[in-house]
């Protein structure tokens, strides 16, 4: 589906010039700090009915790029993905909750993490956690009552985190109730209030002049430079970093990580949760030793928080985009019902096979995250253009999935885009829920397996009445949630 394997192509035109880049006022709101979801929203609507593969704007005083057509975002993502990072912001933000993490470290470090960490996230092992996935689902529906008014949202987010607690340490009730949960919480509320800050941009700065100091010098004054730019790793000038309850709950996380990695080694790392696995992981061609205790608990929260909230928003959208199609609706839930009184639980993808469409197409309308910000590490020729070192390119998952090209009357929920044979027509990076090329979404079929079967499993038991003239907009938040929630009442069937 996705690969990392295509080989680089050299533009056969000369190197264009930078300057005849279409620009486009509109993608400065990218940069502007006070925008709102909607405004971001409607700019990459815009930016998915360009023609030119880039067009660019300007984050304060940096010009910023944005590949607009499939096969300049494959340039990006797959096939000069080594040129690229990820844009520091994200990394300095989540420094103290993910550390080195595998979603932030860049390099060797995230060379050796991944390799040791893939062999645990593909297929056939993921299919152990079908039964979690079912038997949490399953706990919430026991949980709802005839009558019932439930936020979806609220549901399928404490179905996630339940999921994934279970998954990674064992531990069966988990949600935001539960101490660790709540801590977790606590710290990405502040992370997401930080987002596209003009102090994180500033903050991201200063490290940035500090590297380039750093290189122009030498002797002690570069040891000072190259130690201030390390210091910058960390958030600690921005606002709200030293309040009391984001202190608390970062120690929370490391004490109660800690003791459960102090457990497993007592216990003899006999559990089959991901905590045990990532404590046994071996490199798989032997260059490295096991991962430190330290480096296991940033790859756990790491995967805690990257595996929930996602999930959680494809979920809800699900539901919510059902409710508004209820011949669809008929359908997901005849799929469900087919099950008759046996468990939703292992991955058949003929019996979940519409569900899953359903889900795809949630997460094309609703890409759970809508932008992929990276910065070029070396002089890079996208779509023919020399792009400098350290400039801004940022791939919109969201304008990808509405360009026309790839899926006519793109508002439209119809998850019959997902038959094979109308797959197989379009690009493959006209659809990048997650992401593509080496840093793709390790967890994939994780969630993959999770919505189906929650989704089913949820169907099945209840009817949930989702007012279906209701329209519900996207949250600004990290991930695109829906605004308000999903209210709904539930039902018996
Ligand atoms: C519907 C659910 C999900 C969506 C839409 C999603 C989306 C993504 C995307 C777009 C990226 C790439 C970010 C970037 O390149 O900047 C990513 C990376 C990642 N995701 Fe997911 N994700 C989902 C579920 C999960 C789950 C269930 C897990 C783990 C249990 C997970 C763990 C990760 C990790 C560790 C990375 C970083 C991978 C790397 O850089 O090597 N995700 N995800």
């Amino acid at each position: 589906m996705m690969d990392t394997q295509d080989s680089p192509q050299t533009s056969p035109q000369a190197a264009r010039r930078l300057e005849d880049i279409p620009r486009m006022p509109d993608a400065d709101l990218m940069g502007s700090f006070g925008f709102t979801t909607q405004q971001r929203l409607a700019f990459q609507r815009t930016l998915s009915t360009q023609s030119a593969p880039l067009v660019r704007g300007r984050v304060l005083h940096l010009p910023v790029y944005f590949p607009c057509t499939p096969e300049a975002a494959h340039e990006v993502l797959v096939t000069r993905a080594k040129s690229f990072e990820k844009s520091p912001g994200f990394r300095v933000l989540l420094h103290y909750l993910a550390g080195q993490g595998l979603f932030t470290s860049e390099g060797s470090l995230w060379r050796t993490q991944r390799k040791m960490m893939s062999t645990l996230f593909q297929p056939q092992p993921i299919q152990q956690y079908a039964d979690t996935m079912r038997e949490v689902a399953e706990r919430a529906a026991d949980r709802m009552r005839d009558g019932d008014r439930i936020d979806v949202a609220h549901e399928t987010t404490r179905i996630a985190m339940s999921v994934v607690g279970k998954a990674l340490f064992d531990v069966d009730t988990f949600d935001e109730a539960d101490a660790l949960g709540g801590a977790l919480t606590t710290a990405l509320g502040w992370v997401n209030r930080n987002l596209a800050t003009p102090a994180l941009v500033a903050h991201v700065m200063g490290m940035d002049a500090a590297g380039a100091l750093a290189d122009r010098t030498s002797g002690r004054v570069r040891t000072w430079f190259q130690e201030a730019q390390q210091k910058l790793e960390a958030p600690f000038l921005l606002p709200g970093v030293r309040d009391p309850e984001l202190l608390s709950a970062v120690r929370l996380v490391d004490d109660r990580i800690q003791r459960m990695i102090d457990d497993r080694r007592k216990q003899g790392l006999t559990r089959q949760d991901l905590l045990t696995k990532l404590l046994t992981a071996k490199d798989p061609e032997g260059e490295s030793e096991h991962m430190s205790d330290k480096q296991v608990r940033d790859e756990a929260v790491t995967l805690f928080v990257a595996g929930h909230e996602t999930t959680a928003t494809a979920l809800a959208w699900s539901m919510y985009l059902l409710a508004r199609n209820p011949a669809l609706l008929e359908k997901a839930r005849a799929e469900a019902d087919a099950f008759g009184d046996g468990p939703i639980t292992k991955w058949d993808p003929s019996k979940l096979e519409f569900c899953t469409r359903v889900f795809r197409e949630a997460m094309r309308l609703y890409p759970p995250l809508m932008m992929l910000p990276r910065r070029t590490l070396e002089p890079v020729e996208i779509a023919g253009y020399h792009l400098p070192a350290k400039t801004l390119v940022f791939v919109s998952i969201y304008s990808q999935h509405y360009r026309e090209d790839a899926y006519p009357d793109p508002e439209k929920f119809d998850p019959d885009r997902w038959l094979p044979e109308r797959e197989a027509e379009r690009h493959r990076t006209s659809y990048i829920p997650f992401s593509a090329g080496p840093r793709f979404c390790i967890g994939i079929h994780f969630a993959m397996l999770e919505g189906p079967i929650v989704l089913a499993t949820l169907l099945r038991r209840w009817r949930f009445d989702i007012d279906p003239t209701r329209v519900i907009g996207p949250d600004d938040f990290a991930t695109l949630r829906p605004k308000g929630g999903v209210p709904a009442v539930v039902r018996a069937r």
